[in-house]
């Protein structure tokens, strides 16, 4: 007898679909099979039971950056995600002014502990503020269960330059770590907007102007580079365009441990989008920017085929005062970067990749959280349905029918890209642990039991080493 038995729905395996029971106890899934008997049964005819979905890119209740603080904070963020059919996270511990990359971990855990509806893990940050020690502090991350860092190369006060990434690289490698990356030219970017302004041109339009596929494209080819040299493994976040992808495929090619995310916002809108009055271009203010059709193709078919690997949300949850800002005159130079997604992230991928054919099953399962879960160490406790993992599970209506409202959404931010779009298909249960946080379509349970994850390393594949080891001349 199992303490919760969910019965008659259609359940996304890892083999392809089945028409099986799912047996929880404990909070695991204890069995998977016909006829299992439970002290409670849930009736799933004519829905799609599905693993809870991991968004691994997303920012809640962050130190305030630029003078703009984050809308949500690890309950509105987590509710929003619970919603979305997304039942772990893993923000980022960004560091405030003065901290540490462990004292903005600390920060991070405080924020988080007893707030969430979902359980999350965290990615570290380094900056060049936040310690030179990277190997003792890569140390101390790895044994509290963050294997995974991030670095940016734009952003005032948090790119770092090319030695400080080496040495997050050189660290990261031997331990089993993740190095993310968001990339973009920051000299390119500052270069191009100060001609912009001098020009009197700071519309939103000059967002994508400011921020050309060209600088991405290059920082693309440099980090890749850098993880090649040093045989580390790298995730570019936020892939956005058809030549940004090309060059992790290439990368990948030379034999290079580079993996590739992108979002929804690079897959449903375009840098037209920006053209219109500043109240509606705003909802698409985020960088790297949105591009053009041939990107968005592009990245479809990268997102069928694997090159691209990981579908996150890059949820940032920014008001829309703080992107039309100064009010007066408004300006793509001062409007805060970013827009909210968690909620959105996994009806997106279920209507416009599963259901219209573009993905296969394994492709949307792999791209849901499967693909996270491995990467990032959470494999042996999410992101399948499986026995002996966690029973985060979502029941699936594939039939509904609905629209984007922001009205609707549960992220204390006040607008979405997406407003107005149609889906079909929405996560009417969602269970954590097997706890009901969602059942038909309401928040049954905003109990913030969610739990902090330490997640394991994923140790280096021995082949990929440091340039110096791998030399020809030097193995002769
Ligand atoms: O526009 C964005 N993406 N803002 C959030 C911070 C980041 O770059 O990921
Ligand atoms: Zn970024
Ligand atoms: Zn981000």
């Amino acid at each position: 007898m199992y303490d919760l038995v969910i019965t008659g729905g259609r359940v996304a395996l890892d083999e392809g679909w089945a028409d099986c029971d799912i047996g929880i106890a404990n909070g695991r899934i204890a069995a998977l099979g016909r006829g299992l008997r439970g002290a409670a049964i849930i009736e799933a005819a004519g829905r799609w039971v599905m693993p809870g979905g991991i968004d691994a890119h997303c920012h809640l209740d962050q130190p305030t950056w630029g003078g703009v603080d984050t809308a949500d904070d690890f309950s509105t963020g987590s509710v929003s995600a619970a919603f979305g059919g997304t039942t772990c996270i893993v923000p980022f511990a960004m560091p405030g002014p003065g901290m540490t990359t462990l004292a903005a971990l600390d920060r991070s855990l405080a924020c988080a502990g007893g707030r969430s509806v979902v359980d999350y893990g965290l990615h570290a940050v380094f900056t060049e503020a936040t310690g030179s020690d990277v190997e003792s502090q890569l140390d101390r991350l790895a044994a509290r269960g963050v294997p995974s860092v991030k670095a940016f190369m734009t952003y005032r006060g948090f790119a770092v330059s090319d030695d400080l990434m080496l040495a997050i690289m050189d660290g990261a490698r031997p331990r089993g770590m993740t190095v993310m990356v968001h990339a973009e030219n920051d000299a390119g970017i500052r270069r191009t907007t100060g001609r912009l302004v001098a020009l009197g041109r700071t519309g939103f339009r000059y967002h994508a102007v400011a921020h050309a596929e060209a600088f991405e494209r290059e920082a693309t080819h440099r980090a890749a580079t850098l993880a090649e040299i040093t045989g580390a493994r790298l995730v570019i976040v936020h892939v956005s365009c058809a030549q940004s992808a090309e060059e992790v495929r290439r990368a990948r090619g030379r034999g290079a441990d580079v993996i590739a995310e992108t979002c929804p916002q690079y897959l449903l809108s375009t840098a037209a989008d920006l053209d219109g009055p500043p109240q509606e271009a705003a909802r698409f203010i985020f960088s790297p920017p949105p591009r053009g059709r041939a990107s968005q193709d592009a990245l479809w078919q990268a997102l069928s085929t694997g090159d691209i690997a990981l579908w996150s949300s890059d949820h940032s949850p920014y008001r829309m005062a703080d992107k039309i800002a100064p009010a007066s005159e408004p300006s793509f130079t001062t409007a805060a970067n970013g827009v909210p997604g968690l909620e959105t992230r996994l009806p997106i991928l279920f209507s416009e990749g599963l259901l219209s054919g573009r993905l296969t099953l394994a492709r949307y399962l792999a791209l849901a959280g499967q693909a996270a879960a491995m990467l990032y160490g959470l494999d042996d406790r999410k992101g399948r349905i499986a026995v002996g993992l966690d029973a985060d599970l979502v029941l699936w209506d594939p039939d509904a029918r609905w629209q984007v409202r922001h009205e609707a959404q549960h992220s204390a931010v006040d607008f979405t890209p997406y407003e107005g779009l149609w889906l079909t298909g929405k996560p009417t249960d969602v269970l954590v642990r097997g706890r009901f946080v969602i059942r038909d379509g309401i928040l049954h349970d905003a109990t913030p039991t969610g739990q902090f994850l330490p997640r394991h390393a994923v140790p280096a594949d021995p082949a990929r080493r440091p340039i110096e080891e791998t030399t020809p001349w030097l193995e002769a």
